[in-house]
């Protein structure tokens, strides 16, 4: 996938890669009505119609505009519905009001999609070899860029179809699902992780952010990682233990957003009394699976968590150091789990400078009040992640598929 590719690569490989993620988009959107697509169901979520024109946007404001000689947008007044957040390409329509665009139809937004698919086909077999220099890290990024919102659409999807009374499943579920790891505990549990000195960052060649970059040293304390990830059931033993109720182990704002949310559980969850009956998914609500890897936490319960069992937090250096060393094998489920919150806040690297231009608002103009999530998810695109990628959400976000790993010191 898109991280074998360099900086320049091949006309064919990398059109192919493009509209086979164009695609993908399309097939995830596939089991939704219209009326699914349209609604907005929170201010951080976005609708799938939104998803699926911003997306195609992204390609009209970034490589056709720019770059393609006499191209016109498939509708002008589009850049202000359909820009999510670059103050260098105009005003737009405000985020919580996305589900109120019933105009565009799904149907003009699917017209939308296949009018940039065609002009993009046309631009990379057209284009004059210094054009496609200057185009070809900029659709690799827009590749990318769609990837993520894949993601968004699927946490998107759920977090509307779990307000509805009818619980309706996004996909029937798979027939076998795969069975978690084998539970690890005592000594088994930990990978010792001795005092060092460790590179951090994207290194080599293949597609990166800009926020995975410099590479530079990070001295690491002596600690260990967890080879697992926290289970359903030891979280579960945090909840009958009173881990909601008692104030000691959060963080101050997360006591607060406990008692603001009347948080209980993790987002998904149904109870009886403290005990877990189900958890609504994208396959509609299911069983209770006491081995299953815990997700849809907050940063501020996967720290509760991590205070009541007597651990911490990674650091995004720790899990990153391990997932890239020798030892990386004996780690389960680094990814294609859930996201691992770690214990860091979303910072530039030293020496961080976003590129010039709309594509720098990409990521740095977010890095405050935000932490690092590692890993990735069941509902990342395969291909898409890194051990070097960050991801990152604000602390009380929980609609992410998100949990942790813990960590200690020694
Ligand atoms: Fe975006």
């Amino acid at each position: 996938m898109t991280s074998k590719l360099s900086p320049c690569p091949d006309r064919a490989a990398l059109l192919g890669e493009l509209m086979a993620v164009r695609a993908r988009t399309q097939a995830l959107a596939a089991p939704l009505s219209s009326e699914d697509q349209c609604v907005q169901a929170m201010p951080d979520a976005s609708p799938t119609k939104w998803h699926l024109a911003h997306t195609a946007w992204f390609f009209e404001a970034m490589v056709l505009g720019p770059l393609a000689p006499g191209y016109r947008p498939f509708d002008a007044r589009y850049a202000r519905l359909f820009n999510s957040y670059y103050e260098a390409l105009g005003p737009r329509h405000p985020r919580p009001q996305r589900g109120l665009l019933t105009r565009p139809s799904v149907a003009e937004v699917g017209a939308y999609r296949e009018a940039v698919d065609a002009a993009l086909v046309r631009f990379v077999e057209q284009a004059d070899d210094d054009t496609w220099a200057a185009a070809a890290p900029l659709l690799v990024l827009g590749l990318n860029h769609e990837q993520q919102h894949q993601e968004l659409l699927l946490t998107d999807v759920l977090y509307l179809l779990s307000l509805n009374p009818l619980r309706p499943a996004y996909t029937a579920a798979p027939p076998a699902p795969a069975a978690p790891p084998p539970p690890l505990a005592g000594a088994d549990r930990w990978l010792e992780r001795p005092a060092g000195l460790v590179d951090i960052g994207h290194g080599g060649a293949g597609f990166h952010f800009d926020n995975e970059t410099p590479r530079h040293p990070v001295w690491l304390q002596a600690h260990a990682l967890a080879r697992c990830l926290v289970s359903n059931a030891e979280y579960a033993a945090f909840i009958a233990d009173g881990g909601y109720r008692q104030p000691g182990l959060w963080l101050s704002e997360g006591w607060a957003a406990v008692q603001a949310n009347g948080w209980q559980a993790p987002l998904y969850w149904t109870l009886d009394g403290d005990t877990p009956v189900s958890e609504f998914t994208l396959h509609g609500e299911l069983p209770w699976q006491p081995g299953e890897a815990v997700r849809h936490l907050s940063f501020f319960e996967a720290a509760a968590f991590a205070e009541w069992a007597g651990a911490r937090l990674p650091t995004e250096f720790e899990w990153e150091a391990a997932a890239t060393g020798a030892s990386a094998p004996l780690l389960q489920q680094p990814t294609g789990t859930v996201w691992q919150w770690t214990r860091s806040s979303y910072d530039p690297y030293p020496g961080f400078r976003p590129p010039a231009g709309a594509v720098g608002e990409y990521n740095g103009k977010f890095m405050v009040g935000q932490i690092v999530l590692r890993g990735g998810s069941l509902a990342t695109p395969p291909g898409h992640g890194r051990a070097s990628y960050r991801n990152f959400f604000p602390p009380a976000a929980r609609w992410q598929i998100s949990g942790l790993r813990l960590a200690a010191d020694r």
